[in-house]
């Protein structure tokens, strides 16, 4: 990595720092119908400077790590981390994620720097087991049981202020399953 200094990091310059949110809410699958956690959440981004591939591609690059914890139980139930990069010549958004169930995925989107009319920015980015730009990777166990086949993430930013959709589609205990997470964020000063 190179150039810590003066990166464009384009949209993902909202994103930098500490968010915290506590109105989170989760439906996740179980064998027997669905389980609702109501949870609060950190997320830290950072800066990771700018990368070249193959020595054309210019990517900026955020570097995030996100604890999620249960309200009921204050215990730590969701652990994620990943990176955030910009291509600002192909308008190209991309989020890799891994968790530690043994699933690991690339979402990316085209995405046109237009703010809304209060300043915010609407971001999407997906990817799917059979989609051939953003794919996902799980392990043969979790493949055969708990198959992660589409992500969606949803996010509106600005002022501040975060809330997000994420849409996860689950192959599980024999039927498809939509496990979704929302919250509401405020950037810390
Ligand atoms: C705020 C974010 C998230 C929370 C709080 C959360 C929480 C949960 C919970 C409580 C379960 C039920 C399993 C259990 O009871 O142990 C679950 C299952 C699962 N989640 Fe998430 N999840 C989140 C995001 C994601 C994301 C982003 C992915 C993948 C892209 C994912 C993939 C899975 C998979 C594959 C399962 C099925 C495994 C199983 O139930 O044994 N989750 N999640």
């Amino acid at each position: 990595m190179s150039e810590i200094v003066k990166v464009d990091y384009g949209p993902l310059s909202k994103f930098i720092g500490v968010w915290q949110g506590d109105k989170g809410m989760d439906i996740a699958p179980e064998p027997d119908g669905t389980e609702e956690n109501p949870y609060y959440e950190t997320f830290t981004f950072t800066e990771g400077g700018s990368l070249k591939n193959a020595q054309s591609q210019l990517l900026a690059v955020l570097h995030y790590r996100r604890i999620v914890t249960r309200k009921r139980d204050d215990g730590v139930f969701h652990d994620e981390t990943g990176y955030w990069l910009w291509d600002a010549r192909e308008k190209v958004i991309i989020h890799s994620l891994s968790i530690p169930r043994a699933v690991s995925l690339l979402a990316g989107a085209h995405f046109n720097e237009v703010e809304d009319s209060e300043g915010n920015l609407n971001i999407e980015v997906s990817a799917a087991v059979d989609n051939e730009d953003w794919q996902i990777i799980q392990s043969p166990f979790m493949k055969k049981n708990a198959r992660t086949i589409s992500y969606l993430q949803q996010i509106t930013i600005g002022n501040g202020k975060m809330k997000y959709l994420e849409t996860t589609m689950l192959d599980i205990y024999g039927k498809i399953f939509k496990h979704t997470d929302q919250n509401e964020l405020v950037l810390q000063q």
